[in-house]
Formats: structure tokens, C-alpha cells, sequence
């Protein structure tokens, strides 16, 4: 089932940099404040940071509450059918259960238009179904690398449900590596040498910290849409 990924192993070294030194705050919701798009990632060098430039990008509020609770109306009923899967440990993704849809009511194909316009270069082939993936409170993704022969240059995501981190880290090279934040409602978008160069990894809730900062993990839900190899 899990075709699109290659596990890659690699210790991670501690941070030597961050590139901003912030407080992040909870508010009385629960959730993270505000916080502008260039605060969500962070890096082991300003260099890096700078040289992926807009391979990586994370936009925040990407799609609104109601945009959300239609997405979670249009997915759960499926999703609650499946069972959490655990503890394969020859598995990329550990506590999680998926879906593909290629046929989408209207709310939702909206905002997955809104994601495609934004993401893919136009004209751009796209894999037909989008993915989904609700990984449970528990869960988390270890480091991999999408495969090359089921997906091209560019992966989107929108995160629901739950803030996350998503790590990047240089293959070969572990002290390289970024922090993205994920605020639940946003989409990251990662590509070419972000895509093809590094591992990506959601973390798990008691690894889950941005900048000092402890982000809880709750259940995560995520939607992801990929081109086809060029
Ligand atoms: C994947 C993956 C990231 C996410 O399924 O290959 O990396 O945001 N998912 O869920
Ligand atoms: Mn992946």
C-alpha cells in the first residue's frame, strides 16, 4: 500500500541555529497565535534557509474552519471504517490509516483548485486521486523521501485538525536540516531540491517542539496532492 515511500534512516543532530529566536504562544482556544508565514520555518543555517527559498513554503490559514468541516464531513465517514494501523516496522508511517479521492463535492474541490492553483506550475500533470492520510494522536511519519517514480517535482499538504512539524533533513548531510511549523489550516508546499534532496518527517507528540516551543500533536488529518514524474 505504501508505494510512495522510501524509509531513510539518519540521526538528527541538535539545532546549531535557529533563525529567529520568537515565543510562541497558546491561546485560550488551544491553538497557536497568528504568527506570519517566514516565522514557520526554521533552520540549522541562515544559508539553507535562504537557499531553499520558495522550495519550501508554509501558508498559514490556507482554508477556513468551515473549509476544514467540510473536509472532515466528506472524509470521516470512510476513514472511521479503517483501523488505526501500528507497529509495521518496516512502515514509513506508524499510527495511521488512508484514503485516495479523486471525486470531491463542491466545497472541497474549491479549495483543492485553490491548493493546485497556488502549488503546481500550470499545466502541470497531476496524480489523479489526492491523498489522505489521519494519523492518530500517537502516530507520526519517519523520515523518507517520496518515491521518484510515483511522483514528480512538487508535494502539497493541507493539515487539518492538529498543529504538527514537519522536518527536513539533507540526505547524506544530517546537520542540515529545516523546521517547518504546521498550523493546523495551513498547506506546505515542498519542491525540487526540498522534494528530491531531503527526508520530510511529522513528528511525534513528545518529540513535537518548534524553536524551544512545545506544539501538541492531536489527531492530524492530511490532504495532500501530487504531480506526476516530468
Ligand atoms: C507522505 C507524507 C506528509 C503529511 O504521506 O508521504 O509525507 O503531511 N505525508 O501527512
Ligand atoms: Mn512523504
Amino acid at each position: 500500500m505504501r508505494l510512495l515511500l522510501t524509509v531513510i534512516k539518519h540521526t538528527h543532530k541538535l539545532p546549531v541555529y535557529t533563525s529567529r529566536l520568537r515565543c510562541l504562544s497558546s491561546c485560550a482556544s488551544g491553538g497557536l497565535l497568528p504568527l506570519r508565514d517566514e516565522e514557520l520555518i526554521l533552520g540549522s543555517s541562515r544559508e539553507l534557509v535562504q537557499g531553499l527559498g520558495s522550495q519550501v513554503e508554509v501558508r498559514t490559514a490556507f482554508i477556513t474552519e468551515e473549509e476544514e468541516g467540510a473536509f472532515l464531513r466528506e472524509l470521516e465517514p470512510g476513514l472511521k471504517k479503517k483501523r488505526y494501523e501500528f507497529d509495521h516496522w518496516d512502515d514509513a508511517i506508524h499510527g495511521y490509516r488512508e484514503t485516495e479521492r479523486l471525486r470531491w463535492g463542491a466545497a472541497c474541490e474549491e479549495v483543492l483548485n485553490r491548493v493546485r492553483s497556488v502549488a503546481f506550475p500550470e499545466g502541470s500533470p497531476l496524480l489523479g486521486p489526492v491523498h489522505v492520510l489521519d494519523l492518530d494522536k500517537t502516530g507520526y511519519i519517519k523520515p523518507h523521501i517520496d518515491s521518484v517514480k510515483f511522483c514528480g517535482s512538487t508535494i502539497a499538504g493541507l493539515s487539518l485538525l492538529s498543529d504538527s512539524i514537519m522536518r527536513l533533513v539533507r540526505e547524506n548531510a544530517s546537520n542540515e536540516w529545516l523546521d517547518l511549523l504546521l498550523p493546523r489550516r495551513s498547506l506546505y508546499i515542498l519542491r525540487d531540491q526540498a522534494r528530491y534532496n531531503f527526508t520530510h518527517e511529522i513528528l511525534k507528540d513528545e518529540e513535537s517542539v518548534f524553536n524551544g516551543q512545545r506544539v501538541p500533536r492531536q489527531r492530524r488529518i492530511s490532504v495532500i496532492c501530487r504531480n506526476l514524474p516530468g
